[in-house]
């Protein structure tokens, strides 16, 4: 069967806050979007541009001001889904004198789970976020870290088919960062559907198969990574170090742009011939060729010249 299974399908969803003396802020401004089922899907903006509140929007725990919206076939806020859905807040907040074992405890009895399927789910989830060697720690020796693992393992322990971060990685090293979109890409692997929010755009580059970008509430950019990050399809970018000022600007006759980073000339080319020429020409010539290929774009890039274009 070839049909597309929808997780998400959003139509101009829209939130405007009430924020007291008859004034109001707007968070989230016709949002409309589809989110295939088994897929990452990034949420990215800058500050205040309305993530967390397509995320609560989905989730239920705000009304939307106007517009509709389905999460996993069921009209948005509806109680079935939620039980069906796990959920990582920004900054999540647990008792501190539990241990992981005993949280996790606490949070699958909301879900109506007990005895030896819930002990032993919670040790799969622990040893999948790396704490159970730690569980015996209580949440208030954490590092910020462990919290997020736990906070994750929390978020999956219903064994949701689709699952919400807000910033994830957010306030960790690299390393327990990399930990976290290792955990997010197994769940992928396992057939579900994650939503993730984040600004972090070179970490959500790698680990989203489509992204939608968000700027003062609205949707200004969306589709696959592909898409997004596809530049024009005939330029190519050849990134070269070590050259002679003769052969830059040899080289920089043959080219349709020219930018100089700290130690390395990026060319630009219309069509792969003249750049795979100019490449030989730096090999042969004694400069150093680093990259030559087709002119993709960073998610960086994009959300600068997007979000640029939007606030202009
Ligand atoms: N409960 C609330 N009451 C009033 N305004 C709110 C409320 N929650 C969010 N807002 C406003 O809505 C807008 C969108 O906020 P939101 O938290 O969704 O942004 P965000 O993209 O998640 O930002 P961040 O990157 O800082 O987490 C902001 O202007 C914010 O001030
Ligand atoms: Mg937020």
């Amino acid at each position: 069967m070839a049909t597309i299974a929808l997780s998400i399908r959003t139509e101009n969803l829209t939130k405007i806050y009430k924020v007291g003396w008859g004034r109001t802020q707007l968070g989230l401004d016709n949002l409309s979007l589809d989110v295939t089922e088994g897929q990452i899907f990034g949420l990215v903006g800058p500050n205040g541009s309305g993530k967390t509140t397509a995320l609560k929007l989905l989730l239920g725990l705000v009304f939307p001001t106007s517009g509709t919206g389905e999460v996993m076939g069921l009209p948005l806020g509806s109680s079935e889904y939620k039980q069906r859905v796990g959920y990582l807040p920004e900054g999540p907040y647990f008792y501190e004198h539990l241990t992981a074992p005993e949280l996790l405890r606490m949070y699958g009895s909301l879900f109506g789970m007990g005895g030896p399927t819930l002990e032993k789910r919670i040790q799969e989830l622990l040893e999948l976020v790396d704490m159970w060697t730690r569980r015996h720690y209580r949440v208030q020796n954490y590092s910020r870290g462990m919290r997020q693992r736990v906070g994750v393992a929390q978020a999956l322990i219903n064994d949701p088919d689709l699952v919400f971060f807000d910033e994830p990685t957010s306030g960790l090293d690299p390393i327990g960062a990399k930990d976290i979109r290792e955990v997010i890409l197994k769940l992928r692997d396992r057939g579900k559907t994650i939503f993730l929010c984040s600004h972090l755009l070179k970490e959500m580059e790698p680990l989203c198969d489509h992204i939608g970008i968000l700027a003062r509430g609205k949707l200004i950019a969306q589709g696959s990574v592909m898409e997004l990050l596809e530049g024009d399809e005939k330029r190519y970018r050849m990134e070269t170090t070590g050259l002679s000022d003769e052969l830059e600007a040899k080289l920089a006759q043959r080219a349709t742009g020219v930018v100089k980073l700290d130690d390395t000339v990026r060319f630009l080319f219309d069509g792969q011939q003249s750049a795979f020429e100019a490449a030989g020409v730096v090999t042969s010539e004694g400069g150093t060729l680093l990259t030559v290929g087709p002119d993709r774009r960073t998610l960086e890039e994009v959300f600068i010249e997007v979000v640029g274009e939007e606030t202009a």
